[in-house]
């Protein structure tokens, strides 16, 4: 569902994290937020799902959740901090404890998650029998199992290998199109960025302002032809341009402190 952000900034003591953020994200719609390290990327996140109170100006959600979402924001971070001792499947109905639902819907809702991400035939598997990218999609499915409305993702390919990653993006891309929830997704990889979002933001650094908004014109389902290389080799070009100095001389300030 629609997401407004308007007049956000945030300082931790005397540290300014973020400054003057407003931002307006349609229902459905893919952000990926970038910038340099410590321009503030997580501490929005933090604030966008309400786990964070911001300094100044406020974050609103356009009208109730959908009826089936049990949390309207849920979040994916890159340690995917499964229970070892649980199944794949009782660790994505975690989410599900404690809320009173009938066993039927808990089951429904978990076999729902389970197929989204591909992991069908793993539900009575332990974290330590799956790789990495397996287990980073329970991480998904557990963020998806509530239905959210809005999924809010802090770099959750950072801890994987460059295949993995690749191939983890390809499943995104097929997760982005079976379900329906507004979704900002903060990384690193420009790659990642151009390939999984619909626009990027890119901040400055910090305290990280709005630096520019860049829109990602091809659909989501053709994203990964071949015939859109040359496009979106472009976009991380902009992007890199946008970023580098950015990143550059957040790299002086910090050797310089
Ligand atoms: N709890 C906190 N207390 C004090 N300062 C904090 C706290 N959390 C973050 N900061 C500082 O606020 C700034 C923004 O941090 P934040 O983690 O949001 O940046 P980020 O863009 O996510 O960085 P990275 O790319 O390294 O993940 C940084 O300078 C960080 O050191
Ligand atoms: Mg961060």
């Amino acid at each position: 569902m629609p997401l407004h952000v308007e007049g956000v900034s945030h300082r931790y003591g005397t540290v300014a994290a973020l400054e003057a953020i407003d931002l307006d994200i349609a229902d459905g719609e893919t952000v990926a937020l970038i910038g340099p390290s410590g321009c503030g990327k997580s501490t929005l996140l933090a604030i966008l799902g309400g786990l964070l109170q911001p300094s100044a100006g406020r974050v609103t959600l356009s009208g109730p959740p959908p009826a089936d979402s049990l949390n309207p924001f849920t979040y994916v971070f890159q340690d995917f901090a499964l229970l070892p001792w649980r199944s794949v499947e009782a660790n994505v109905a975690l989410a599900l404890e404690h809320r009173g639902l009938p066993a039927a819907e808990r089951h429904e809702r978990v076999a729902t998650a389970l197929a989204l991400t591909g992991l069908g035939d793993f539900a009575a598997a332990y974290p330590k029998q799956l790789s990495g990218g397996m287990r980073q999609r329970v991480g998904i499915a557990r963020a998806l199992v509530v239905r959210p409305a809005v999924l809010l993702l802090d770099e959750p390919l950072s801890a994987l290998d460059a295949q993995t990653r690749a191939l983890l993006m390809e499943d995104l891309l097929a997760i982005w199109a079976r379900e329906k929830s507004t979704r900002v997704y903060v990384t690193h990889n420009l790659e990642e960025a151009a390939r999984l979002a619909d626009r990027v933001v890119v901040l400055s650094r910090r305290p990280g302002r709005i630096r520019d908004v860049l829109r990602i014109d091809i659909p989501v389902a053709d994203r990964s032809r071949p015939g859109h290389a040359a496009l979106l080799a472009d976009i991380h070009r902009r992007l890199w341009s946008l970023i580098r100095d950015e990143a550059a001389t957040a790299d002086r300030e910090m050797q310089r402190a």
